[in-house]
């Protein structure tokens, strides 16, 4: 079976997917696979590499060769996924499933899908719907909430919106607590989120968050534990144990920098210290987050557990996790039953059901 994982992107999280195509091209089996990265360019130019070239360097992030050939993604005439290269004499690189290993807008967000749906192409995780639904933390918020998933308040708003005045700034801060939590609403990684514990910082924050999208969410904060879940598909999907983040005080919360650029950014909990009863419940909603927001394959569904409370507030649901070294959706899976390299078979047999 010829997988092309697909690396890099136009995102902001570009460097996070070199890292997380750099371990799954480390796992997958190559007895089972012949592996074949192509690369997204920060431009948007597809590239296909050489497996053996690009493996050399033993970086733990993936490398995008600039001189390999410029290839974009056609159906052959026997209606066959291929790479066509743009130019020069070489052929056509036919595959049977694509691994987009990406994260974030044009990546994760159904677009890419969409792409891969128009030139029927098997491709591993969600469809266009809900890869749009996940991206989106405003729309997927609604839509958990619906199902009956608790989600904590917040407000989310357009730019065009607040440029016209028809956000009251002071509702908002009437309405919710400090801290807040100020995020583009199509966003991963925690790029472009600052947490505001003065309401006189707000406007700046925003400011921050409308350079990533021109939707934008206000979330209160609470005082939480972080909880991960990792759902593998299947009938019916496995879901993992629990984990837990603990960012390290020296960070403000789980940013960019505490969880990539930090080596001692945050500890793991894995499983999660929690009684059996929060366990099951937690796995219970993650699971029903996955069936709400009707993913597939795969999907890390992230929860905040109100210390006061006790209750899980749905933080978001992440249709193409991390996969870099240190990432969860592996290591839950893992620590669940289901070694990395199995994780990714599973992955690419429910990409070809
Ligand atoms: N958006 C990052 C990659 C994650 O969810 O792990
Ligand atoms: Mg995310």
């Amino acid at each position: 079976t010829r997988v092309a994982v697909l690396y890099g992107g136009r995102s902001g999280e570009h460097e996070v997917s070199l890292q997380s195509a750099a371990s799954v091209v480390r796992h997958l089996d190559r007895t089972r696979f012949e592996v074949i990265p192509v690369s997204i360019d920060k431009a948007g130019r597809w590239q296909r590499h050489d497996l053996r070239r690009i493996e050399q360097t033993g970086d733990p992030a993936l490398a995008i060769p600039p001189e390999s050939p410029e290839v974009r993604l056609a159906q052959g005439a026997d209606g066959r996924a291929g790479l066509v290269p743009l130019s020069g004499d070489q052929g056509r690189t036919e595959i049977d499933v694509v691994f987009p290993v990406l994260h974030g807008p044009l990546c994760e967000d159904g677009t890419l899908q969409g792409l891969l749906e128009l030139t029927e192409t098997a491709y591993v995780g969600s469809g266009v719907l809900a890869s749009a639904v996940g991206m989106d933390k405003d729309v997927a918020k609604r839509l958990a909430g619906l199902a009956g998933i608790p989600v904590a308040p917040y407000r989310a708003f357009t730019r065009k919106a607040y440029e016209r005045g028809a956000v009251s700034l002071d509702d908002i801060a009437a309405s919710l607590t400090l801290p807040v939590f100020v995020k583009p609403c199509n966003m991963g990684s925690s790029v472009g989120i600052r947490k505001v514990k003065d309401w006189a910082d707000l406007p700046a924050a925003l400011a921050d968050a409308f350079q990533y999208d021109v939707k934008v969410l206000v979330e209160q904060g609470i005082d939480a534990r972080e909880i991960e879940v990792a759902v593998l598909d299947g009938d019916p999907p496995f879901v993992s144990v629990a984990s837990e983040l603990n960012p390290q005080p020296h960070h403000d919360f789980y940013s960019y920098a505490a969880k990539y650029l930090d080596p001692d950014g945050a500890t793991v909990d894995l499983p999660a210290r929690l009684a059996p009863e929060p366990m099951a419940r937690v796995r219970a909603l993650a699971l029903q987050a996955f069936e709400a927001l009707e993913c597939s394959g795969l999907a890390r569904v992230d929860f905040f557990l109100d210390r006061t409370s006790g209750e899980f507030y749905l933080n978001e649901i992440n249709t193409l996790p991390g996969f870099t070294a240190i990432s969860m959706y592996p290591k839950m899976m893992e620590a669940s039953g289901v070694p990395y390299p199995e994780l990714l078979t599973r992955l690419v047999a429910l990409a070809l059901e």
